[in-house]
């Protein structure tokens, strides 16, 4: 800091009897009694501001007063240095009285800190120490780091003040089908799906997306195709009886009679009868030649009559009524070597063709 060059009481003095015009305006008297003095060494201004400030009242002190024109007296000036010196006075005072201002400045902070109010506080103050404008911005948003001893009360007081309640009204009761039902879950504390959610989930998944539906449509067509291929491995297969089969011995089959024992299984009548005078054996097949239907033997009236149209045949297979134009036709019969008669229905002879009168179509008796 550059220092001031501070006047001493001499050159002030030297200054105003300078400005007084030589000295000869006002008399010396005292003044000039005091000459002496400046040659001795004269403490500074400040230090006899000093040592009068602890004697004077903190107040100013009066400036003499001049009236218009009239020049000042060494006197007068004397007295602006000091009363000019008092103004400046403070600031050492100011300097040498710190420890003070902390001391009041607490219970002026405590009134900033008090609350939102503070602002309000700031305005008259024209100045305001560093530690009241900080405990005015504590107090107003950002806490920051406090003593000890604030810190209670500060943190009771940054605490927000507690918001307003919130009338929420009542939720409407669920109607009695959205209730989800008590299932097998409920004794483990999970909640059961019903059984149509979990039906579309399952479908959901199922169907939900494209690759599953791919991949569901060729399972599917897979499972056709296997069982497919199992019915054309096992295809339907009529149990024909066999065309040849033997029918017993020519005992069994006695003179005159029909035997109607083959009919159901076989087709065919075995008839031991005479046929241009010679007994024989001979099997004939149950087709009535018309259209195919199956004639009936009646005993009572020894013929065949079909229930179709009304044909008639003899005991030997001949036709005399109805619209059969031709006799009954004959399998191919013979004596196997066990000595049973044995009856081959792939071979047929026809009356009117003159094939009865083949050996194979008749055993003798
Ligand atoms: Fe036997 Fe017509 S089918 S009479």
């Amino acid at each position: 800091m550059a220092e001031k060059k501070k006047m001493s009481v001499a050159e002030i003095l030297a200054a105003a009897r300078k400005a007084d015009g030589g000295g000869g305006g006002s008399a010396p008297g005292p003044e000039a009694a005091a000459e002496p003095e400046a040659a001795t060494p004269v403490a500074p201004v400040e230090e006899v501001a000093e040592e009068a400030a602890p004697a004077a009242p903190a107040t100013k002190a009066p400036a003499p007063k001049l009236a218009p024109g009239q020049r000042p007296s060494v006197a007068d000036i004397l007295a602006l240095a000091r009363a000019n010196k008092l103004t400046e006075a403070p600031k050492p005072a100011e300097a040498k009285a710190k420890p003070q201002p902390k001391a009041e400045a607490k219970p002026a902070a405590k009134p900033a800190a008090a609350g939102k109010a503070a602002p309000k506080e700031k305005a008259p103050a024209a100045r305001l120490d560093t530690t009241s404008i900080l405990a005015a911005a504590r107090g107003g948003h950002k806490p920051g780091p406090v003593s000890k001893a604030d810190a209670p009360q500060k943190t009771d007081k940054a605490k927000p003040a507690p918001a307003a309640k919130l009338t929420v009204p009542p939720a409407p009761t669920k109607p009695e089908y959205a209730v989800p039902k008590a299932g097998k879950a409920a004794g483990t504390g999970k909640k059961s799906e019903p059984e149509p959610r979990r039906a579309f989930m399952f479908l959901s998944v199922l169907f939900g997306t494209w690759m599953a539906t791919g991949f569901t449509m060729l399972a599917t067509i897979g499972g056709i195709w296997t069982l497919a291929l199992a019915r054309f491995m096992f295809p339907n297969m009529l149990t024909e009886p066999p065309s040849k089969f033997k029918v017993g011995f020519p005992d069994e089959f006695p003179p005159g009679q029909v035997s109607e024992k083959f009919k159901a299984q076989f087709g065919v009548w075995v008839v031991n009868f005479e046929y241009k005078g010679q007994s024989e054996i001979f099997a004939l097949a149950s087709v009535c030649t018309h259209l195919g239907c199956t004639p009936n033997w009646l005993e009572s009236e020894q013929k065949f009559k079909c229930p179709c149209h009304g044909s008639g045949f003899y005991k030997d297979g001949v036709n005399f009524e109805g619209p059969a134009p031709r006799p009954l036709e004959r399998y191919a019969i013979r004596m196997s070597e066990d000595g049973q008669l044995e009856i081959d229905k792939s071979r047929k002879f026809q009356e009117e063709l003159g094939q009865w009168e083949d050996a194979s179509s008749f055993v003798n008796t």
